[in-house]
């Protein structure tokens, strides 16, 4: 497989943190990102309540922000929900969904999944939609037909890869320390590239980011990162400290010479939304 030239991209998945310290962790990251130029796209995906006094912060910086999840409808009687086209309103451009939090913890299967990515792309979101094994499924040696299967069951047909991001995660690797081997990363990308290509168009497939989620820290996303199959990362609690998240933005500019410069970037990741 050739390399890929796709832009990075680091998004930070904050989860259900983020209040007191959100303003001055991204002030101080917004510094330290002042004096560099990235080589990567950036983005930060908070608490739905986080996400209009973070586009304000981070206005005219590049910077994207998006939400953690959205319902299938657009609208109605859904008492603490948010919909798609409020995360858009409140100035999102992506939201991450069928993370495992939410399919472990809240019963959502890949019908749901399916039907809340159709609501971000119809919303004009980018859906940045999460697959992963269990330890379980993983021991037993079936990551890769897991994770196939999810990716059929809950990317809808619309899918493409202006609207859509893959993200591997595996369930085991989220907050516990532990990755997988490089190469068994690679792997898996390399799996659902071709899943995406049969299913889609080999364009397709080889233009949509595919990124790696799970226990990525300052010290391991360089290796991650330079993986040929790997187009950015997820980041849960990595993200919360200002600069363990440049440090992982920072790794990204390594790989500057191995990647083109300015690959091909979906330009709904940049395009801060109007309201
Ligand atoms: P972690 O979380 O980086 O804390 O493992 C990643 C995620 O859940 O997206």
């Amino acid at each position: 497989m050739p390399r890929n030239t796709l832009k990075p991209l680091v998004v930070g998945n904050w989860k259900m943190n983020g209040a007191v310290m959100a303003r001055d962790n991204v002030r101080s990251m917004v510094s330290m990102l002042a004096s560099m130029t990235p080589e990567c796209d950036i983005m930060i995906c908070p608490p739905a309540t986080l996400i209009a006094p973070l586009c304000d912060v981070l206005a005219r910086t590049g910077i994207a922000v998006g939400g953690q999840d959205c319902h299938t409808k657009s609208s109605g009687a859904h008492t603490g929900d948010v919909s798609a086209p409020l995360l858009r309103a409140a100035g999102a451009v992506a939201v991450i969904l069928g993370h495992s939090e939410r399919r472990l913890g809240h019963g959502e299967d890949n019908a749901m999944i399916r039907a809340k990515v159709a609501a971000a792309h119809n919303a004009g979101l980018t859906a940045i939609l999460c697959l992963g094994e269990t330890l379980h499924e993983y021991e037993a040696g079936r990551t890769e037909d897991v994770v196939a299967h999810q990716l059929a069951a809950s990317l809808p047909d619309g899918a493409d890869c202006a609207n859509t991001v893959i993200a591997y995660e595996p369930v085991w690797a989220i907050g516990g320390g532990r990755i997988p081997e490089p190469r068994a990363i690679g792997a898996v990308h390399q799996s659902l590239r071709a899943a995406l290509s049969n299913r889609f168009s080999a364009r397709q497939a080889e233009r949509m980011r595919i990124l790696y989620g799970g226990s990525v820290t300052a010290k391991n996303a360089g290796e991650i990162l330079s993986l040929p199959q790997v187009n950015g990362v997820l980041v849960g609690s990595a993200s919360l400290r200002a600069g363990d998240f440049v440090d992982i933005i920072k790794a990204s500019r390594k790989l500057k010479g191995i990647r083109a410069k300015g690959g091909l970037q979906p330009g709904a990741i940049r395009a801060k939304a109007s309201s």
